[in-house]
């Protein structure tokens, strides 16, 4: 029987179209070894295209598009991040920003045994944009935290880890310096941890995390943390293991969900084909177990540890010279033998 699903294909700018391609490519491959599976991409533009065609960098269209679409790929968006990106996030409400961070074999990490996944809040802390400016000397920027925003995330990460066979969830947070937001994170934490006596749970200061998560990162399984400090752990945890080339994400809602590199649109490397395309091609990989795709999603997994392994072909950031459609090429072809 054929499975379906309508994905809507948002490269946005900067790399984002060649690392988008380069992983449509893959999942071309995919569709040739399963013919059952049916996927239906969707074009849409964000970003700065969207900015010269529309004069709207999120012009109406394309969010009608997503809006019949099951899940989004998504590339880069550079200096509109803010008017694309967070939309996107806060308004489907796609509450937990789920970013794996994994050493494969052949890539020249800082340390080689490492499978955290870090749950990252998505729709609230300072990026809810709430902030004012007192005669113009002081700059205020509100973290602001709900009840229901960190009993779901914390909800998730839990369910997260038991779905997965993890062991532990680690909060990582700044209880004693930010009672306001942090204090009440770490008590509901340890609350509904009580529902989940399966795992362990612990705690640790983001400082101290951010350190160990370079010197130790075998100590770690799930990291729940906040909007900010999220997003800065998950680049320090990405240099770990080879890097923002290979970090894939997954925004994720109730019933929607947005795939995306956890880089940026690197404008300076635009229309060059040098960048890698495995953070965007992981990201595929995830949007399709989160469309219950689990074989299609191991194939590419499988492909690119062969690819990562055997060395030959990889892009700069790695140690080589091949370009972005060479690496997602072997890719599609390891997925085909
Ligand atoms: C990320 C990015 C975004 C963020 C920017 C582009 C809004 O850095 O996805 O990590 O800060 O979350
Ligand atoms: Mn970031």
């Amino acid at each position: 029987m054929e499975r379906r699903h309508k994905i809507a294909v948002i490269p946005g700018d900067g790399v984002g179209s060649e690392v988008i391609e380069a992983s449509v490519v893959v999942l071309r491959a995919l569709m040739q070894v399963d013919p059952e599976l049916k996927l239906e991409f969707l074009m849409g533009d964000v970003g700065e295209p969207a900015f010269e065609k529309h004069g709207n960098p999120f012009p109406e269209e394309t969010l009608q598009l997503i809006k019949t679409s099951n899940a989004i790929l998504f590339g880069a968006v550079g200096k509109f991040g803010r008017e694309v990106i967070l939309p996107l996030r806060q308004g489907f409400d796609l509450f937990a920003n789920v970013r794996p961070v994994y050493a494969f074999a052949g890539v020249t990490c800082l340390k080689h045994n490492v499978d955290i996944i870090i749950v990252r809040e998505n729709t609230e802390d300072v990026y809810k944009g709430v902030g004012y400016t007192v005669d113009d000397s002081q700059f205020v920027a509100l973290r602001i935290f709900t009840k229901k925003g960190m009993e779901r995330i914390i909800r998730y990460a839990f369910n997260l880890a038991k779905r997965e066979g993890r062991r532990s969830v680690l909060l990582a947070h700044k209880a004693p310096v930010i009672p306001h937001t942090d204090l009440p994170f770490l008590n509901y934490f340890k609350e509904i941890s009580q529902e989940f006596p399966e795992i362990e749970s612990k705690d640790m200061l983001i400082d101290a995390c951010a350190m160990q998560v370079v010197l130790k990162p075998e100590m770690f399984d799930v990291i729940l943390v906040s909007n900010l400090m999220g997003d800065i752990l998950s680049d320090v945890a990405a240099a770990v293991v080879g890097g923002l080339g290979v970090a894939p994400s997954g925004n994720i809602g109730e019933n929607f969900a947005m795939f995306e590199p956890i880089h940026g649109s690197a404008p300076k490397y635009a229309g060059t084909h040098t960048i890698n395309p495995i953070g965007a091609i992981l990201s595929a990989k995830m949007m399709l177990e989160w469309l219950g795709e689990k074989d299609a999603a191991s194939r590419i997994h499988q492909g690119v540890s062969k690819v990562l392994e055997e060395g030959t072909v990889r892009t700069f950031d790695l140690g080589g010279s091949s370009t972005t459609e060479e690496v997602a090429q072997a890719i599609a072809k390891k997925i085909a033998q």
